[in-house]
């Protein structure tokens, strides 16, 4: 059978990666001929943003490069449209992958679901409840156009039984990593529902371990172990306008008066930051964005992190950092319930601990189930 996916931003290069290892192991070990096929969009170009995690994971170069780079909304999912319904008419993939709410996604999803190509989303269901954002648009958007609808977690099933979807597997709870569906795609159906549970966890189990041996940023910035908060910010809805940017700088030089705070600052940020005259305060670092182990390292060893970012929300509690969130609402609501993540506008000034044994998101085998899912719809 013929996968064809689609990455094109930062998170969706770390998502792809315990995805196309388990394309590996499941071609090994059942000698299915699998024949997948990457297209890299190009909305991420720059080498820190980009390239820096197909050199670290190893990653074979996309097939496709289709360079589309930053531009508005209309303009960047404009472009991702025509050019990946170019490679889907050639290619012909029995399903398209498509991971997360970037633009990247969106554009997939329209090109995929014209040619009537069955799509495959991974991290389904998700909901902030806030259209402003716009990943938020791109969630519902792909989701509904969606034949398979792979979801991190129960709370994620449920967001989407909400919105109708009705064919639910084992009542939203983890698929068993035996499940075998009943279904078939070449009887037709509109959609299915899956938790699978979350392939960043099968990612962050796997890189931990590596950035223990290959990271050395904290000798690089001269810092030592849990004597730092780390933070990170780009969203849209923070960057874009000065106001609430200036808010969130007042906010964490407030949190971090007597601690090092260090930034890897995304490039948009940065654009916004150059233009304000409010700073941060001396003991904020900024460094450049840096590599997946680096960053996973640098949480593991701070004290806490504040950031605005979906993925660092999850990876704090998955390495029990607590962690701010620097937004008014969040669509991993489980990381707010055990206690591990505060949104800025709730924080007392003490950071909240708390132990919880449950998984919320799954055992690290998602990127297992969702092959072998797939291989059997055909
Ligand atoms: C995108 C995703 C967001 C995700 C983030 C991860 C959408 C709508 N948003 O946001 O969900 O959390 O990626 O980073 O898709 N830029 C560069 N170099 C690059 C990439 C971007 O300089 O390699 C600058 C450009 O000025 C660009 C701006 O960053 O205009 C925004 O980039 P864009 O890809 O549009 O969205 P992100 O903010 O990165």
């Amino acid at each position: 059978m013929k996968i064809l996916q689609i990455v094109g931003a930062r998170p969706q290069f770390i998502k792809y990666f315990p995805v196309s290892q388990a394309i590996e192991i499941y071609r090994n070990n059942s000698h299915a001929d699998i024949h997948n096929i990457l297209i890299h969009t190009g909305q991420h170009y720059d080498y820190f943003m980009s390239k820096v995690f197909f050199d670290i994971f190893g990653i074979k170069e996309p097939e496709y490069h289709l360079g589309v780079g930053s531009g508005n909304h209309g303009e960047q999912i404009g472009q991702i449209i025509q050019r990946v319904e170019e490679v889907l008419i050639k290619e012909k993939p029995d399903v398209v992958l498509l991971y997360g709410d970037t633009n990247s996604t969106l554009g997939g999803a329209i090109a995929a679901s014209k040619l009537h190509i069955p799509i495959a989303h991974i991290e389904s269901g998700l909901r902030s409840y806030n259209k402003k954002m716009p990943e938020e648009i791109n969630r519902i958007l792909t989701d509904h156009v969606s034949s398979i609808l792979f979801c991190p977690s129960e709370i994620a099933v449920r967001n989407l039984k909400k919105e109708g979807f009705n064919e639910i597997i084992n009542a939203g709870k983890l698929v068993e990593k035996e499940y075998i569906p009943t279904h078939s795609l070449t009887n037709g159906f509109n959609s299915i529902v899956l938790n699978v549970g979350d392939v960043m966890y099968d990612a962050i189990l796997h890189a931990v371990k590596i950035s223990e041996d290959k990271s050395d940023i904290l000798r690089k910035l001269n810092i030592v172990s849990e004597e730092y908060y780390l933070l990170t910010m780009h969203r849209a809805e923070n960057t874009d306008n000065k106001e609430r940017f200036k808010e969130l700088i007042r906010f964490v030089g407030e949190v971090s008066k007597k601690i090092t705070v260090i930034f890897p600052m995304h490039p948009r940020t940065k654009k916004i930051y150059n233009e304000v005259r409010e700073k941060f305060p001396p003991n904020v670092i900024i460094i450049e964005p840096i590599g997946y182990f680096d960053i996973l390292y640098l949480l593991k060893k701070s004290s806490l992190l504040m950031t605005d970012s979906g993925g660092m929300q999850k990876e704090a509690y998955w390495l029990k950092i607590p962690c701010i969130t620097l937004r008014d609402e969040t669509e991993w609501v489980e990381t707010i319930q055990s206690g591990w993540n505060v949104l800025h506008h709730n924080y007392k000034g003490e950071h909240h601990t708390h132990s919880e044994e449950r998984l919320l998101y799954g055992d690290g085998k998602a990127a297992e189930r969702i092959l072998k899912i797939i291989c059997k719809l055909w």
